[in-house]
């Protein structure tokens, strides 16, 4: 064989053997995953950097940390799951936070296809009171992600992951790191298993009955 005939084969197997996109080298999918917040002073970041290093430590992962108002819509569209945060503003999330969500449709118009239907959802917050409105911010973004139709998990607290970050609180510490990258985790271990095993129909049911 000469020369030339090898080479064109060895480009040939090789093309054939470049997974497509989306796709690994060892042939799973990979899971892409968003993760956008609003921080003021630092304490819901550094809760994004912790669930985003959560997620990475499961295989097959990609993470985008982003501000809520500079996400695409490439960005979200792309994403298999989507990991909100928001601080705490008067026991609720933050309205730069809602105003990306309501954004969804602004800009990006996911209805009426409901364009994130089986995306995975999460969230997360920081407030500066030990009872003063995490639990409540994180269940509003849960219900704009369940009027989406989107897969809502929790992980790192029974509605996501939180830190205290006032008060008699010295600032996040290390149980309210872990449980970010415990919630980063189990997103993109839920993520995986939807994109890998489930198949759901991507049809919206006949009955609607908002
Ligand atoms: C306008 C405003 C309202 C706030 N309201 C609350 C509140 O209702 N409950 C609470 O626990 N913390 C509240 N906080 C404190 C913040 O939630 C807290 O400092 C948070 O960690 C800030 O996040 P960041 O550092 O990511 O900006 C409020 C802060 C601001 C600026």
């Amino acid at each position: 064989m000469t020369q030339i005939w090898r080479l064109f084969l060895l480009c040939a197997t090789g093309f054939l053997a470049t997974p497509a996109v989306g796709q690994s080298a060892d042939s799973q999918p990979t899971i892409q995953i968003l993760v956008a917040y609003h921080s003021l002073s630092g304490n819901t970041e550094r809760m994004a950097e912790a669930v985003a290093e959560g997620a990475r430590m499961v295989s097959h992962t990609q993470v985008v940390v982003k501000r809520v108002g500079a996400v695409t819509a490439e960005e979200l569209f792309a994403a298999d799951a989507i990991v909100l945060g928001s601080p705490v503003y008067w026991s609720n999330m933050a309205g730069e936070v809602k105003t990306f969500i309501d954004d969804w449709q602004f800009k990006f118009g996911v209805f009426p296809e409901f364009k994130l239907r089986n995306k995975v959802g999460a969230a997360f917050a920081t407030g500066g009171q030990i009872s003063s409105g995490k639990e409540l911010t994180m269940l509003s973004i849960l219900a704009a992600m369940l009027g989406n139709y989107m897969i809502t998990v929790s992980g790192g607290g029974a509605f996501g992951a939180s830190a205290t970050t006032e008060g008699n609180s010295l600032g996040i510490d290390e149980q309210e790191l872990a449980g970010a990258r415990e919630l980063g985790r189990r997103v993109a271990e839920v993520g995986g298993a939807v994109k890998r095993g489930f198949q759901l129909p991507d049809h919206r049911e006949s009955v609607d009955v908002r």
